[in-house]
């Protein structure tokens, strides 16, 4: 939540923040901020309510030179989001600006220790404190702006990535982080800071992942330093990172998201390259091989995550327990971290996040990690906090996923779930006969039955205008699409602000079948299964009771075409990968419901993609 951006170099600063705030704008809208030092050594701080085109606007007349500056996008926590509570913060003497990502959890004291100090703070924000405390302790003990920063932070409790700037040593930005991510780009006399990389790509891909407890001192024309909080260098890894620029635009998509699910059947065939062959049943997955003995000995697998990625963790559940025959929990992680759970090192805590920064996915890595546990990562982000913190893993692959909606993660995420399974199950022996070739088969055949599934684009986006304006949806499904229907009810919401709920289809007749009437439309997901005469009846019960249905269905299936209002056909595949294929007429229905509904799908209110506070 909240981006954060920096710049020093040759380049006008001020385009290269604003460019790197709307590309890190889906971790947060509510308003905007830059804070640049101009040649005739003044500090401009600019910031307004609303997104980056606001403040765009609102810079139109104003001085933005300079080589040097930070920025910030803004996710509110502490205060409402206005004017006065963007970012950047300044000092009380106004020589020095700072941007956060992150919550500051002793903020009260602090604030309340600075006040009978004498320093007056303008906004109810957390993140004042911090650049208050800095310029107190740099006063106080008559010191370096590095100093002081180190010395702060030992005060602060929580988790920050922080950039500061100061008008009297106008060639440095300081940059430091705990539990909120924070990257370096490293170019050709300029440096970048960023909350991920997608600011930096454009001008550089070689970048240094800022650790917990370091602080990064970047100087104009010199080589990045890095030292620790208790002012030991670090070491300077750097990396080179393979993303390119047109990953991170529309590609002539009217939304990130419509691009993002169109793009499914490229990168599914990203996420499954090299790990399934063109032919033959296995499945190769090295973070497996590489820790045979711990998925050989492993008693029990707990799988951790949030929203979307705890949908994908329900059906990695079914997958790892029908193939690999080891018995599974799926945790909120949110939950997980606080429920003392009993753990061994028997056991195997997987991790599920797209951004791989989620903060409650993370904290409750670290505690399993503690008791001993071996944490294997399913993220999407290459070289996040996530996937730094866990033993081992596998990457999903997708590319980056911009709108805030996850379509493309979920998707690669279940494709990884069965690859897990499989490889689990082949090098524990449990794999029942055929169940590997139909896995393998189908992993195949998965891109190209998405591009099938995707023709129903424009059929959905007619079907959609029904039902724009309904008030309430149910979404329900059995087997491995229960979860298929608690993810479709999730992406409805969300971007179209509708309340949808996802039920088990047999559970509806002990409680939500009340709420039926010709005014709830229920979304009901029926492919070809070992349930599908029961989900039939589910159907019916619904019909009898005036509700309307929009069936998700396999292609030929006339039964439900009989009963339903709408059908979605979809083609046949295996049912372990149906939650695949079913999610792709899912999301469309979300996309356009929304859309007509006027909202905007990439930003919906009051998200925002990584979730890096509690
Ligand atoms: O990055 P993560 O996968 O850890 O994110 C978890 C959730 O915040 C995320 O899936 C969220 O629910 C999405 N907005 C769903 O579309």
């Amino acid at each position: 939540m909240c981006g954060i951006v920096g710049y020093i170099g040759e380049q006008p600063a001020y385009d290269v923040l604003i460019k790197g705030l709307h590309r890190l704008e889906y971790r947060g809208y509510d308003s905007a901020g830059v804070a640049l030092l101009s040649p005739d050594g003044e500090l401009n701080i600019y910031k307004t309510r609303g997104k980056v085109d606001d403040l765009e606007r609102f810079c139109e007349s104003k001085d933005v030179s300079g080589n040097v500056g930070i920025a910030h996008t803004r996710w509110a926590t502490h205060g409402e989001p206005n004017d006065v509570n963007a970012h950047p913060h300044f000092s009380c003497s106004g020589r020095l600006a700072l941007v956060h990502n992150g919550t500051i959890e002793n903020y009260n004291v602090l604030k309340t220790a600075l006040e009978l100090q004498g320093c007056t703070f303008r906004s109810e924000t957390d993140t004042e404190v911090l650049v208050q405390l800095i310029e107190y302790v740099k006063e106080t003990n008559d010191c370096s702006l590095v100093d002081a920063v180190r010395e702060a932070l030992k005060e602060v409790i929580g988790a920050y990535a922080i950039a500061v700037i100061d008008v009297n040593d106008p060639d440095m930005i300081i940059g430091a982080r705990k539990s909120s991510p924070l990257v370096i780009g490293i170019g050709d006399n300029e440096t970048f800071l960023a909350s991920d990389a997608t600011p930096i790509i454009e001008f550089t891909n070689k970048v240094v992942y800022l650790n917990d407890d370091e602080i990064a001192i970047i100087k104009k024309g010199q080589p990045l330093q890095i030292i620790s909080t208790d002012n030991r260098p670090a070491e300077i890894d750097i990396k080179t990172l393979r993303m390119s620029v047109s990953q991170l635009e529309k590609g002539g998509y009217p939304h990130f998201m419509l691009k993002e699910i169109f793009e499914q059947p490229r990168t599914i065939h990203d996420c499954i390259r090299g790990r399934v062959g063109s032919k033959g049943a296995t499945v190769t997955l090295s973070g497996v091989i590489e820790n045979k003995d711990r998925f050989l000995n492993a008693h029990r697998i707990i799988i951790v995550a949030c929203g979307t990625s705890w949908h994908a963790g329900l059906i990695g559940k079914r997958l790892i327990q029908e193939i690999a025959r080891i018995p599974v929990e799926v945790e909120y992680a949110s939950e997980f971290r606080y429920s003392n759970p009993v753990l061994t090192d028997r056991d195997i805590v997987i991790a599920i996040s797209q951004s791989g920064e989620t903060a409650d996915t993370l904290a409750a890595i670290q505690m399993a990690r503690k008791c001993g546990a071996f944490v294997y990562g399913i993220c999407n982000v290459v070289g996040s906090s996530i996937a730094r913190a866990t033993d081992s893993g596998t990457y999903i692959h997708v590319g980056p996923e911009i709108g805030v909606a996850s379509t493309k993660a979920f998707t690669g995420q279940v494709t990884v779930l069965s690859m897990l399974a499989l490889a689990i199950g082949q090098l524990k022996g449990s794999v029942k006969p055929g169940v590997a070739e139909e896995i393998t088969s189908s992993l195949r055949r998965l891109p190209d039955l998405i591009k099938q599934a995707l023709k129903l684009n424009e059929s959905i986006e007619q079907l959609s205008g029904i039902y724009t304006y309904v008030h309430n949806f149910l979404y329900l499904g059995r087997g491995f699409n229960y979860p298929s229907a608690l993810e479709g009810a999730l992406k409805l919401k969300e971007i179209s602000y509708i309340h949808a709920e996802g039920y088990p289809a047999a559970e509806m007749k002990h409680g939500p079948i009340a709420l039926i009437d010709h005014e709830l439309p229920t979304v009901v997901i029926a492919p070809n299964d070992e349930l599908h005469e029961k989900i039939i009846s589910n159907i019916q019960q619904v019909k009898a009771r005036g509700g309307s249905v929009i069936a998700v269905v396999t292609k030929g299936d006339t039964t439900i075409a009989d009963i339903a209002d709408h059908i979605l056909e979809i083609p046949e595949v295996a049912e372990p990968l149906s939650p695949v294929i079913v999610s792709i007429p899912l999301q469309l229905l979300a996309y356009h419901i929304a859309i007509k509904k006027g909202c905007n799908v990439d930003m919906p209110r009051n998200l925002a993609k990584s979730v890096t506070v509690e």
